[in-house]
């Protein structure tokens, strides 16, 4: 990802070296913003015309200065004073309100360890999605969209590979020497039969308030869940149990026609009533996975706001703060939350995640049609994969997939 900026650099030196031989060229300016990672601005002198010329031929110049920046340049507070946002990331520490701080169109091949960082590990709690997370060709860009495929795990290792020990080794980013990174099959007790994908901003994008807009179309498929959604950088409130709070940005159940609901909202705990309090519903006319919509997630210091193409169809208030609710729906994290703000535990630095869940302890009701699990059997993994004759066909290549066209984080 450096290198369309640093080539720019020595074009932009080269340049100005061409014009402007015979004076030194003033160091470069190199600046952090997001999304591209670096901004480069280098002091020239420019005629009336704007064309860089040497200061000894001309009498009048004008001091100028060339930069070299991805679209858009955030604004200078200096020469355009704006409303400071309450927003924050880690870079840069002053920003203005409305400010775009992060934007990705999935036109390049994924920024890898520049902005984008995949996941490579057995999921697990609280909802023990069946899947393990990889990082290969199911997850890909083209046609100007990122796409994530499930797909069998069997298809990738060979017949009953189910059975078998996996170790994902030095490429794991979960904890190493857990369930997280290794995991051998016994008894009922096998691996997650699905390879799925999901890829994070953690190690290179935070924020704290802002407007997330992202244009997806979501995955078709019994038991398909796409995970559209912020999750927390430190844990300040607790690791466990969603204590320190997941932001669903869109979310809808692949199977046939429970996809005409779509959801999105917060949630602060693993189990129900409580796990769906603040996750809204909008139904919709038709299935949510047929095409690709906008889904926008606005949250701010009092309330959080869902959109979907532009309309608002749900808000969450969050009262006196979700400290008093938390309690009385027995949640142990809810008397950590009142040390926060009002919107506690949402007044933390999250990141942006996308990926696709499969089935699951939480995400799918024992009420669901043709559910063939239930949340408390202790084989769950065993009983979805013996079923896969009757869920595996509604997977059709990629009406399967989600794909992102964009996703865009604007400064509260
Ligand atoms: C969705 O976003 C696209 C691109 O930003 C825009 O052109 C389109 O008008 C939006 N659609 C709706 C229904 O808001
Ligand atoms: C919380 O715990 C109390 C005492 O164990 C119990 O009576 C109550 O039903 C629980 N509430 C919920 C919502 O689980």
């Amino acid at each position: 990802m450096l290198s369309p900026n640093l080539s720019g650099l020595f074009l932009a030196i080269y340049f100005v070296h061409t014009c402007v031989a015979q004076y030194d060229v003033p160091p470069a300016k190199l600046e952090d913003i997001y999304p591209k990672g670096l901004r480069v601005s280098i002091p020239v002198y420019v005629n009336e015309a704007g064309e860089p010329v040497n200061p000894d031929d001309v009498r009048s110049v004008t001091a100028a200065t060339l930069t070299l920046s991805p679209t858009p340049a955030p604004v200078t507070p200096a020469d355009r004073p704006c409303q400071v946002s309450r927003s924050r990331v880690q870079l840069p520490e002053f920003i203005c309100s409305g400010q775009l701080l992060f934007e990705e169109n999935f036109l390049d091949p994924l920024a890898i360890g520049n902005l984008w960082e995949p996941e490579v590990r057995f999921s697990g709690e609280p909802d023990y999605p069946f899947v393990v997370y990889m990082y290969d060709n199911h997850i890909s860009v083209r046609d100007g969209h990122l796409s994530i495929r499930p797909v069998l795990l069997e298809h990738k290792f060979g017949e009953s590979f189910t059975r078998k020990p996996l170790d994902l080794g030095s490429r794991c980013t979960g904890e190493v020497g857990t369930a997280q990174c290794y995991r051998s099959a016994h008894g009922a007790h096998i691996l997650p039969p699905i390879i799925s994908g999901k890829i994070t901003t953690k190690n290179e994008f935070n924020f704290r308030y802002g407007r997330v807009e992202i244009r997806a179309k979501l995955p078709k498929g019994d038991w398909l869940v796409p995970e559209i959604q912020l999750e927390p950088r430190d844990n300040n409130y607790g690791t466990l149990k969603y204590a320190s709070g997941l932001m669903k940005v869109a979310s809808v159940e692949g199977n046939g026609i429970l996809s005409r609901t779509l959801t999105g909202g917060v949630i602060m705990s693993d189990r129900e009533p409580f796990r769906s309090y603040a996750m809204l519903e909008n139904r919709g006319q038709d299935s949510w996975t047929k095409d690709f919509h906008n889904y926008t997630l606005v949250w701010k210091p009092d309330g959080i706001s869902l959109f979907v193409d532009g309309v608002n169809y749900a808000n969450v208030d969050p009262g006196d703060g979700f400290t008093k609710i938390g309690l009385e729906n027995n949640v142990t994290a809810a008397s950590q939350w009142a040390q926060g703000s009002l919107m506690a535990p949402f007044d933390e630095m999250f990141y942006i995640s996308l990926g696709i869940s499969v089935g699951g302890l939480n995400d799918f009701s024992d009420s669901t049609p043709k559910k063939p699990w239930h949340k408390k059997s202790r084989n769950s993994l065993l009983v979805f994969w013996n079923d896969r004759s009757n869920w595996y066909p509604t997977w059709h290549n990629e009406e399967a997939e989600l794909q992102v066209e964009y996703v865009r984080v604007y400064a509260f």
